[in-house]
């Protein structure tokens, strides 16, 4: 994909996801939705879905892709340190992140974006593929623009 045809992808898809949750209030079945989009509408993934927190650690939330490790203590793994930092972790290959979390021994790189609320990490969405450096920081910016729509809704109920 080109840099010119990837934002063109993510304002498709941001479009797709407020038809998809307007009018609906459960988060959970939102982020189920989301995570379907995402996973269907961008190339290359192998897993795709959210992490939550609860207390100190985070708990897997709806995915799509491959069975995941249910709990990952904030501060470990990608997912951990994006919670800890509140900030996007681009990682062009897991072998190369110290304490990189192997759900799948497939995936090679990922992307990892917080879901920020009254400045809260209410959670992570994780986006894995099998090729390295898949992501980018267009991805980022794509991944921060769906958690916008799908925050944003959740603010109207
Ligand atoms: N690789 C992640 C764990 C979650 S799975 O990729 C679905 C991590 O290091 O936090």
């Amino acid at each position: 994909m080109t840099t010119v045809e990837k934002p063109a992808l993510y304002r498709d898809l941001a479009r797709q996801l407020a038809a998809l949750i307007e009018g609906e209030a459960d988060f959970v079945a939102n982020l189920a939705n989301t995570a379907a989009l995402i996973y269907h509408g961008l190339p290359d993934l192998n897993w795709a879905g959210f992490y939550l927190r609860g207390g100190a650690e985070l708990v897997l939330g709806p995915f799509q892709g491959k069975p995941a490790c249910v709990r990952i203590p904030i501060g470990k793994g990608v997912c951990g340190a994006c919670a800890e930092r509140g900030a996007a972790v681009l990682v062009p290959d897991v072998h190369d992140f110290p304490g990189h979390i192997a759900c799948d021994p497939e995936s090679r790189s990922e992307l990892v974006v917080p879901l920020i609320e009254n400045n809260r990490v209410l959670g992570v969405l994780d986006l894995d593929s099998p090729l390295p450096a898949r992501f980018d920081e267009l991805d980022c910016a794509g991944c921060e623009q769906l958690i916008g729509v799908l925050l944003v809704h959740r603010g109207k109920y």
